[in-house]
């Protein structure tokens, strides 16, 4: 039977109104992106992962976070730790910061991560990967889901040893990124593997890994058996990759609406950030907006190597100066960030 994108689906009584989940991306899944990704089709978006330990320590930056937005929903807040108690206690907080799923990272492979214990290492703890899921269902009400690669070492077939355990313990979906955190992100994703996982388990099952287009979408959903679809890398500098696989809209965007959309990212961003923290993290976007063939390499040096915002923006609307009105109206339907975040529970410097 032929996958339908458009279908909603659901997590533990949390409904998805398309196939399309937008991946949990460190460094990348701020809450613009998120918002553009609903904006684009996605049915459910995801933060970064989140340090659990760094929510036991109120750090000022791990709480920014946790800042959720109105038009995000349903929006997962991925968690990643080794201690269940802390685990569970995050939890708390997250729940309370207005998420609708609680996404635990059993998949990192990042030394900094797996050398504390977390991420993918817990896949060869399953043990203690289980009291994690256990102590996270336990202290919310919110569903409980699970992100995962095949195992540690390459040609792993681990996850389909933990995965069902993980549902026992409580886990309510299943995101495979079918790679061997030793791969990292070399070789192709092994869907055969995430068909193996869907016949074990009575849960959803999400697939993640090289999906970029329709087609592919189409052909993972039909091949695995799976809820949804994960795209990540596809929809960097690129949300018109997820409207062409949820409505099959392959028009390739304007030059100035691909201006126009990253303007507003940059302003929702600057405001999320604060202009300096911003100005850094942006760099990587400008790459990849202006990348895939839409401007000249030298133009996208120059922008590359400045820091003024304003300064960036006088000169991308320069390049496009249609852009400009499509900006206001973006700007005009979309609802500003400031007036569509929630409160954080605790102050973010420090208080609660
Ligand atoms: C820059 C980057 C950061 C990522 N950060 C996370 C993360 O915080 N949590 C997580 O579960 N996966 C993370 N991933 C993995 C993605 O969610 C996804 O599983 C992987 O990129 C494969 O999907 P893709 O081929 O669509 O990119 C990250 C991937 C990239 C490229």
């Amino acid at each position: 039977m032929r996958a339908n994108l458009r279908e909603s689906w659901s997590i533990g009584g949390v409904e998805i109104p398309t196939r399309l989940v937008l991946a949990p991306m460190a460094g990348v899944s701020v809450q613009a992106f998120r918002r553009q990704g609903r904006r684009f089709g996605a049915g459910l978006v995801c933060s970064e992962m989140v340090s659990c330990a760094g929510i036991e320590h109120r750090n000022e930056r791990t709480l920014g976070y946790l800042r959720v937005a109105a038009d995000e929903h349903p929006l997962a807040i991925q968690l990643f730790g080794s201690d269940p108690a802390t685990m569970g206690e995050a939890a708390r907080l997250v729940t309370d910061a207005g998420a609708d799923l609680i996404d635990v990272n059993f998949g990192c492979p990042v030394r900094k991560v797996t050398k504390t214990g977390a991420g993918a290492t817990l896949l060869d703890d399953p043990d203690r990967a289980c009291r994690i899921v256990d102590a996270i269902a336990s202290s919310t009400p919110l569903p409980v889901t699970v992100k995962m690669r095949r195992g540690l070492r390459n040609g792993s077939r681990t996850c389909l040893d933990v995965g069902p355990r993980l549902v026992e313990a409580g886990a309510a979906a299943l995101t495979l990124h079918p790679r061997s955190a030793e791969q990292m992100y070399t070789g192709v994703a092994d869907h055969a593997l995430t068909a193996e996982l869907v016949d074990l388990v009575d849960v959803p099952v999400i697939a993640s890994g090289d999906v970029t287009s329709r087609v592919r979408a189409e052909a993972v959903l039909e091949g695995t058996g799976a809820a949804a679809v994960m795209v990540g890398r596809g929809a960097q500098g690129n949300p018109w990759a997820l409207r062409e696989i949820v409505d099959g809209d392959d028009t390739e965007p304007a030059l100035e609406e691909v201006i126009a959309e990253l303007l507003l990212f940059v302003r929702e961003t600057a405001r999320e950030l604060g202009e300096r923290r911003a100005s850094g993290f942006l760099k990587k976007f400008y790459g990849w907006y202006l990348g895939r063939g839409r401007f000249s390499r030298p133009f996208k040096q120059e922008i590359l190597v400045l820091n003024d915002l304003a300064e960036i923006e006088r000169r991308l609307l320069a390049a496009a100066p249609g852009a400009a009105a499509l900006l206001e109206e973006l700007e005009a339907d979309v609802p500003r960030a400031e007036e569509v975040t929630l409160a954080l529970p605790i102050s973010a410097f420090g208080g609660g």
